[in-house]
């Protein structure tokens, strides 16, 4: 079950965060996100240790792996994760095992960081930025628990071959129902966490109409509901998932489903709010461990130049607080100062509207620290 109070976690022993900067755009946010950590560790009296390994294309060209002995090791033994972002062109042609994206599903596998928690909100001053009107996205709060370290990501059999001499490619879409089960019930209690006074909807996305694999996952689902009666159940095939999320997005609250959907689900859904340079998420274990991690890439077309926006990654701290530390203080005074900071007006280059002018990086970050210090 997932942690939201401080006293249904860990003791109140050293805790260690293990800060993974990566590639593009990475190291940028990351300064900023750790030096909002730094000042929450200070103003709320935190006990963590915070310790920085190489990881993704970084590590590729450092250490010949995306994934190092050490920085898994460092993982294994940390209690959160913080990460920039990985990935980037000049490793399109590295060996398909090596490039940093295999380092990034590695570490989910290794550590079963099975539950992804996407958040899509929008911030009322932003709405201008959606490609939606805004009266339909005014407001928008949704939720996208996307199961991941199953389905056709990792299962087998995969490869490239040749078959009667023609060469075939081929991957396998699988879930037992365990998997279906434990993902299915961390969707019905995000629900009812996020509604404690009722009137919470679950939304369980699949394609049951074509696949066996998603017949089953509609059953286990179905089965586990009968846990929550408070909850609404309700499903919906992943075309017609993807068409309502932008026709009418406020209709959801809580999405499940399986990897490849929310892959693609959780990128339309960041699009809505027109800013995924705001959007944090959270990939946890089963006992609470997570992976934090904005939800945009590592953007290699502006990295370096300063002007990247570090706020998802600022608000993936704050997840980080909630959702595996249960510094639920510290996680509502760093969101609170971000919005504070988005309605006084400032931006990055991603979110201002023509005509506004746009602060970098290091002054965005700054801004949050002086609103956390207001
Ligand atoms: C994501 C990304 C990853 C995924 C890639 C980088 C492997 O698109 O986190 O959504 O497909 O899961
Ligand atoms: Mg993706």
């Amino acid at each position: 079950m997932i942690p939201l109070h401080s006293d249904q976690v860990m003791s109140a022993a050293t805790r260690k965060i293990v800060v993974l900067p990566g590639d593009g755009i990475g190291p940028e946010i990351i300064a900023e996100g750790r030096r909002v950590l730094d000042a929450v560790v200070d103003s709320h009296g935190l006990d963590l240790t915070v310790e920085e390994h190489v990881f993704g294309g970084a590590a590729y060209d450092a250490h010949g792996s995306p994934l190092p002995e050490m920085t898994l090791d460092a993982c294994r033994a940390a209690d959160a994760l913080l990460l920039g972002a990985i990935g980037g062109p000049q490793y399109d042609k590295a060996p398909r095992e090596l490039r940093p994206e295999r380092g990034l599903l590695g570490l989910r596998s290794e550590l079963g960081l099975f539950a992804n928690l996407r958040p899509a909100m929008l911030y009322p001053e932003l709405s201008a930025a959606s490609s939606l009107k805004p009266d339909l996205v005014a407001g928008l709060d949704i939720m996208i628990l996307r199961e991941l370290t199953g389905g056709i990501y990792f299962g087998g059999p995969r490869g490239i071959e040749v078959r009667n001499g023609v060469r075939t490619g081929f991957n396998t879409m699988v879930y037992d129902e365990n998997e279906i089960q434990r993902i299915a019930v961390r969707g019905f209690e995000l629900c009812r966490a996020r509604h404690p006074d009722g009137g919470a909807r679950l939304c369980s996305v699949d394609k049951a109409n074509v696949l066996e694999v998603s017949e089953l996952w509609r059953e286990v689902v179905t089965a586990v509901a009968t846990d929550y009666p408070d909850v609404e159940l309700s499903h919906m095939y992943v075309d017609n998932a993807a068409m309502q999320l932008v026709r009418a997005p406020k209709q959801f609250d809580v999405i499940v489903t399986g990897n490849l959907f929310g892959d693609l689900l959780s990128d339309a859904a960041a699009m809505l709010t027109g800013s995924i340079g705001m959007l944090p998420s959270a990939s946890l274990d089963k006992a609470g461990k997570g992976l934090y991690e904005p939800v945009h890439g590592s953007a290699p077309d502006i990295a370096g130049q300063g002007i990247a926006n570090p706020l998802a990654t600022i608000l993936s701290v704050a997840m980080m607080l909630r959702y595996t530390l249960g510094e639920t203080g510290a996680a509502d005074a760093i969101e609170a100062a971000v919005s504070q900071v988005i309605s006084a007006g400032v931006r990055t280059a991603d979110i201002t509207t023509p005509g506004e002018s746009s602060v970098s990086t290091h002054d965005m970050g700054q801004a949050v620290l002086d609103a956390l210090n207001s």
